[in-house]
């Protein structure tokens, strides 16, 4: 159980830089990027410790932090496994088949939306648009996105991450960026 929780001497130092680019009487505005300061040193999620010790650095609430920390999804207040999959369900994803690329990973993973795998390797979340729409459907895995993705691809992903491959990151076919796909695009006169 993680009961205390400072910045290493390196994250210190770039916590000082960040704290730094705000006027004296506003540093709690640093708070986002001290909390993914502190959720990347901690392996990916924020104990109540690092909230507190936050509260204490910034001079703000200890409830203000969790309101923050628990709002937005990319912080994460409970442990996530090594590869956290971040599925995007708003409305470009939803249409582009979304649902079938979260059923397709929760079988071949055996384990349910919100869950971790028993091997600890993988966390699955839904999430609010990623801002990628124009390549959905698009899932965030730790930093990086998949786009384009199929019911056949996302399966590939998982397993090449399993494997200790580095998937190549972005789309999943062949198209330049998020040029639009030869075939697929529609002239108006
Ligand atoms: S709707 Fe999925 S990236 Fe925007």
């Amino acid at each position: 159980m993680i009961d205390s929780f400072c910045f290493t001497p390196e994250n210190a130092e770039k916590a000082d830089v960040i704290v730094s680019r705000y006027p004296a009487n506003r540093k709690q505005s640093a708070l986002l990027p001290l909390l993914d300061l502190a959720q990347r040193q901690n392996g990916g999620w924020l104990p109540p410790s690092a909230l507190r010790f936050l509260s204490e650095t910034l001079d703000v609430p200890e409830i203000k932090v969790y309101e923050v920390a628990s709002f937005y999804t990319m912080f994460n207040l409970k442990p996530v496994g090594q590869y956290h999959l971040q599925f995007c369900r708003t409305t470009p994803c939803w249409l582009r088949g979304a649902e079938t690329i979260e059923n397709a990973a929760c079988r071949h993973l055996n384990a349910k939306m919100g869950e971790t795998t028993q091997d600890g390797r993988f966390t699955l979340s839904r999430v609010e648009c990623l801002g990628a729409c124009v390549n959905a459907p698009v899932l965030q895995v730790n930093d990086d996105f998949y786009e384009d993705l199929t019911e056949a691809t996302v399966v590939t992903l998982l397993d090449d991450l399993r494997q200790g491959r580095q998937p190549s990151v972005g789309t999943q076919v062949k198209r330049q960026t998020s040029a639009p796909l030869v075939g697929r695009c529609t002239l108006v006169s």
